[in-house]
C-alpha cells in the first residue's frame, strides 16, 4: 500500500467479498493501475478515509469491479473531462503544490485498454471521487473461448490476479 495515508491521518479500508473474485488481468500492470489510483487518493484527500472495494460488477456479472473511494477534494464538472489526457493536472492540485506529472491516470486507461477493461469515475467537489476499474473476470475470459490464444502466445504476460 503507497505510503502517506497514515501521516495524513487517514483511515485505509479494503473491502473484499468472502468469495474469490478473479479478475483476467496482467499482474504487474494491475498493480501499477492500484498504486497509481490509490496515490491519488491519498494526495488529493487531506481528511477522512481512502476505501478500496473488490466486488463482482452488479450489471454485467462477467466483469470484476474494483473502487478506489475518497473523501478529499474532488474534481470539478468542467475539468472532468480531460482527466485520462496525458499531462493534464486539476487547478485544485497545481494551486495546492500537490506533485505530480498528469500522466498516472492517463497510464491507467492505456493499460487498462489494453487488458479489455474500462475506467470510469465520479467525483463531488470538496466531497471525494471514486474511480471505477472494470475488468474480465477470469471465468468470463474462459468462457469467451480466448484461452487458447493465451496458452499460443501471452501465458507468460497475461496471469490470473487475484486483485
Ligand atoms: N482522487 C482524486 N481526487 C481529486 N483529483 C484527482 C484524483 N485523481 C486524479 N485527480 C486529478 O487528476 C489529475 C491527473 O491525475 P494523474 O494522471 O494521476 O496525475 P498526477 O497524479 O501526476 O497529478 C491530478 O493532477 C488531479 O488534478
Ligand atoms: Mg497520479
Amino acid at each position: 500500500m503507497p505510503e502517506g495515508a497514515e501521516k495524513k491521518g487517514l483511515q485505509l479500508l479494503v473491502e473484499q467479498p468472502t468469495d474469490n473474485v478473479v479478475a483476467y488481468a496482467d499482474r504487474r500492470a494491475l498493480n501499477q493501475i492500484l498504486i497509481n489510483l490509490a496515490n491519488n487518493a491519498i494526495k488529493f484527500t487531506e481528511r477522512g478515509s481512502i476505501t478500496i472495494r473488490l466486488s463482482r460488477d452488479a450489471v454485467e456479472d462477467g466483469r470484476v469491479r474494483i473502487d478506489v473511494c475518497d473523501t478529499g477534494l474532488g474534481i470539478a464538472a468542467e475539468e472532468q473531462d480531460r482527466l485520462f489526457r496525458a499531462f493534464s493536472r486539476t487547478s485544485a492540485g497545481t494551486d495546492r503544490r500537490i506533485e505530480g506529472t498528469g500522466l498516472g491516470l492517463y497510464l491507467c486507461r492505456k493499460l487498462i485498454d489494453l487488458m479489455h477493461g474500462e475506467i470510469r469515475f465520479t467525483s463531488v467537489v470538496a466531497s471525494g471521487s471514486v474511480f471505477t476499474v472494470l475488468l474480465p473476470s477470469r471465468e468470463a475470459h474462459l468462457a469467451a473461448g480466448r484461452s487458447s490464444a493465451a496458452q499460443a502466445g501471452g501465458a507468460n504476460s497475461l496471469a490470473e490476479t487475484g486483485a
